[in-house]
C-alpha cells in the first residue's frame, strides 16, 4: 500500500528493516560518512563542527533500529540531465559517492519541495531525499539529499529557518551568492535565516549532495519558500 504525501507522490508505509538488508543505501549514507570525515573544512570552524554534528547525527541513525519508507520513483524535467552530472562526476574527486549514487538512481523520487515555484525553475531543479523525516531512510534530525541543476540556472534567493544546511558538491561548478566558484569535494555551509541563491555553469549540469541539521519539527515542515524579492546574480 503506498500513501500521498502532501505533494501527492506516493510514499510506501513505514517499516521497520535492518540496514543491513539495504546494501547500496548503506553504502550511499557511508559515503556522506566519508565526506563529512575525510572532507577538509577549510580551516573554518564553524564548518568542521557542522561536518562533525553531520557525522555524529548520522553514527545514531546507521547504529540504531531503522525505519524506511520509500517513495514511488519519480522524474523531473531535470533529471534528463542526471546521467551526465554523474558521467562527470565520475572523473571527479567525489567519484566513490557518486558511483554509490549511481546506484539507488533508479530508487529515487525527484520533488520540487517548494509551495511556489518559479516555472522556469521547473525544467531546471528538482531534489531527492536519502534520509530525513519522511524517508527513504527515516531520521527525525538529519536530513541527506540530492540536489540537481540543469547548465545556466539561477536558483533564487532563500534561506532555512532553524536549519543548518550544507552543500557538498559532486559533479559541475557553480556559485553562491556570486562569492566563489565551487568544484567536487568543496563544502559550503549555510547558517539558519542566511539568505543564498545558486548559479551554475554555462555547459554542464551541476550535482549538489546536502545534509540538513535542525530539530525534529522543523525538519518535518521545513517551509521552503523563495525570498519575496529574490536576489538574482547573473549567471
Ligand atoms: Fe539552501
Amino acid at each position: 500500500m503506498s500513501l500521498p504525501d502532501d505533494q501527492g507522490a506516493q510514499w510506501t508505509e513505514e517499516r521497520h528493516s535492518p540496514l543491513s538488508s539495504l546494501h547500496d543505501w548503506v553504502y550511499l549514507a557511508r559515503e556522506f560518512d566519508y565526506a563529512y570525515r575525510r572532507g577538509s573544512a577549510g580551516g573554518s570552524g564553524k564548518v568542521r563542527s557542522h561536518m562533525k554534528q553531520v557525522r555524529d547525527r548520522l553514527a545514531k541513525i546507521l547504529a540504531g533500529k531503522t525505519s524506511v519508507r520509500f517513495p514511488e520513483p519519480a522524474a523531473k524535467p531535470v533529471t534528463a540531465h542526471l546521467g551526465r552530472a554523474l558521467d562527470n562526476g565520475l572523473d571527479g574527486s567525489m567519484r566513490s559517492m557518486v558511483r554509490a549514487i549511481g546506484n539507488v538512481q533508479s530508487q529515487l523520487a525527484w520533488e520540487y519541495g517548494y509551495e511556489r515555484m518559479p516555472r522556469y525553475l521547473m525544467e531546471r531543479y528538482a531534489y531527492a531525499d536519502i534520509m530525513g523525516p519522511k524517508g527513504p531512510i527515516i531520521s527525525p534530525t538529519l536530513t541527506l539529499g540530492l540536489v540537481l541543476f540543469a547548465p545556466r540556472t539561477t536558483y533564487p534567493a532563500h534561506s532555512h529557518y532553524g536549519i543548518t544546511e550544507s552543500y557538498l558538491s559532486l559533479s559541475g561548478h557553480w556559485s553562491e551568492n556570486d562569492n566563489g566558484v565551487y568544484a567536487p569535494g568543496s563544502i559550503v555551509l549555510n547558517l539558519p535565516q542566511h539568505m543564498h541563491a545558486i548559479t551554475t555553469a554555462d555547459r554542464e549540469p551541476v550535482l549538489l549532495a546536502y545534509a540538513w541539521c535542525g530539530d525534529a519539527d522543523t525538519l518535518a515542515a521545513p517551509g521552503m519558500r523563495f525570498s519575496r524579492k529574490p536576489k538574482t546574480p547573473q549567471a
